[in-house]
């Protein structure tokens, strides 16, 4: 054992050990979910899965992964998808960055949907949101070129918020050419009044040419 990892308080090796746990066992139900090389619809922050759902309807041939931290909301998901017999279909209780820390190599995200998020309101919660520089760090070591971000919020600073992150962000680029890409409300689509949406892409390549022209 290393001297750090043995200088660690208890509670907090506890809390790492249970997470690692927990990271193994997601990368385990991804590698059950899909054992062959295959491209991945994600949607962060599902709640009760009715966006997901109506999109894997309409898309049979897109592998589609939604992930929420409540456990309630998953098993609502999980209900819609199993009275509609969705095989293309999966809802995951995680964390999503531990979600990405799981995520199998052989797995390629193609398009990511944000939809109302938690819109932590006050200034001093904005470290919260749930779309930051790292979230998209770590989306971009999963994506390939031409990857899509979707981002749809009610709160506008919370949108103002998300195209900010994305313009300072070196390898996702807001694009107004791209329509969105299917339309079904989700539940706090239905709840709440006008929103803002946007579509970024993933192109590390696009920061490079620039630069050496
Ligand atoms: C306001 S709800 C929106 C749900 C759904 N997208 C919709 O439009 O109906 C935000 C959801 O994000 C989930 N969430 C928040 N932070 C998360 C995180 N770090 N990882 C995974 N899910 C998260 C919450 O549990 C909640 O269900």
């Amino acid at each position: 054992m290393s001297e750090m990892a043995a200088s660690l308080p208890e509670g907090q090796q506890r809390f790492l050990d249970r997470q690692a746990e927990r990271i193994r066992r997601l990368r385990e139900t991804l590698v059950e979910i899909a054992r062959v090389p295959e491209t991945v619809t994600l949607e962060i922050g599902c709640g009760h899965g009715h966006y997901l759902t109506a999109y894997a309807l309409q898309h049979p041939d897109k592998r589609c992964i939604g992930v929420d931290l409540v456990t309630k909301r998953i098993l609502k998901a999980c209900q819609k998808r199993d009275k509609r017999n969705l095989q293309n279909l999966h809802f995951l209780k995680a964390e999503i960055r531990e979600f990405l820390k799981a995520w199998p190599e052989h797995l390629t995200l193609e398009r990511v949907f944000i939809l109302f998020p938690d819109p932590w309101p006050k200034k001093r919660h904005a470290k919260n949101r749930i779309l930051q520089s790292s979230l998209l760090d770590a989306l971009g070591q999963i994506a390939k070129e031409g990857t899509q971000l979707h981002f749809r919020t009610d709160h506008p600073e919370n949108f103002a918020w998300g195209m900010e992150v994305i313009a300072s962000h070196a390898d996702w680029h807001i694009r107004d050419d791209i329509e969105w890409p299917f339309e079904n409300p989700s539940f706090f689509q239905d709840l709440l009044g006008d929103y803002q949406s946007l579509t970024a892409c993933f192109s590390p390549l696009e920061t490079g040419e620039s630069e050496s022209q």
